[in-house]
């Protein structure tokens, strides 16, 4: 409980590389979650590279400007704020990815990056889950194309994860009874 509540979705880093073996460990952490029939079928493409992030940065920008038109023309609801994207430039960059063919890939893929963001606070990293650069086609096969995905598999969001420079706050979570239901 303790580790789970220092992990908060960060989005601003010191300019500092994780070492290899941290980002082994982070791994490491995310093979370790559960998946359907113990498929495991993940894998996790570390993105360091300075002109590679520049370009990921410049897909999730393309994706805001995107969703800010959709929403001027009313074609979507979803909230967006105005926010610098800087941060994934200074962090490391986790592209998960999950084997399409395989039953419930995507939801063991989730259990899977959450022990990796949890271990990255235990590793006093901190990250956060963007799913903005993936969540149209387009995008989401640059991400592909930049991060050398084999076509069969998929991207839902990437991982962000660095060493935190500011603390954020967190936002408010639902009441628990609004959320947790008894049933006789
Ligand atoms: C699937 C998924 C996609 C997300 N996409 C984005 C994103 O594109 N950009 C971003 O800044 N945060 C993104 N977040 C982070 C959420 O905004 C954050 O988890 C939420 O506000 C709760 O805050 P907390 O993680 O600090 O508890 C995403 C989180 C998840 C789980």
């Amino acid at each position: 409980m303790e580790i789970i509540e220092k992990r908060k979705s960060t989005r601003n880093f010191l300019d500092k590389e994780i070492p290899e073996e941290i980002l082994e460990k982070l791994v490491s952490s995310a093979i370790l979650a559960p998946s359907a029939f113990n498929f495991q079928p993940w894998k996790f493409i570390v993105v360091s590279d300075k002109e590679k992030k520049q370009k990921i940065r410049a897909v999730y920008d393309d994706a805001t400007k995107r969703i800010k038109l959709f929403k001027k023309l009313h074609l979507t609801n979803v909230p967006i704020y105005n926010q610098d994207t800087y941060f994934l430039e200074k962090a490391t960059l986790i592209v998960p990815c999950y084997d399409k063919k395989i039953s419930y890939a995507r939801d063991s893929l989730a259990m899977a990056c959450q022990n990796l963001m949890l271990e990255a606070v235990n590793q006093d990293l901190a990250s956060v889950c963007v799913g903005r650069p993936t969540v149209f086609n387009s995008h989401r096969k640059k991400i592909k194309k930049l991060a050398n995905v084999l076509g069969a598999y998929e991207v839902p969001y990437l991982i962000v994860v660095g060493y935190p420079s500011l603390v954020p706050y967190r936002p408010k979570r639902k009441p628990l009874e609004e959320v947790m239901k008894r049933i006789k």
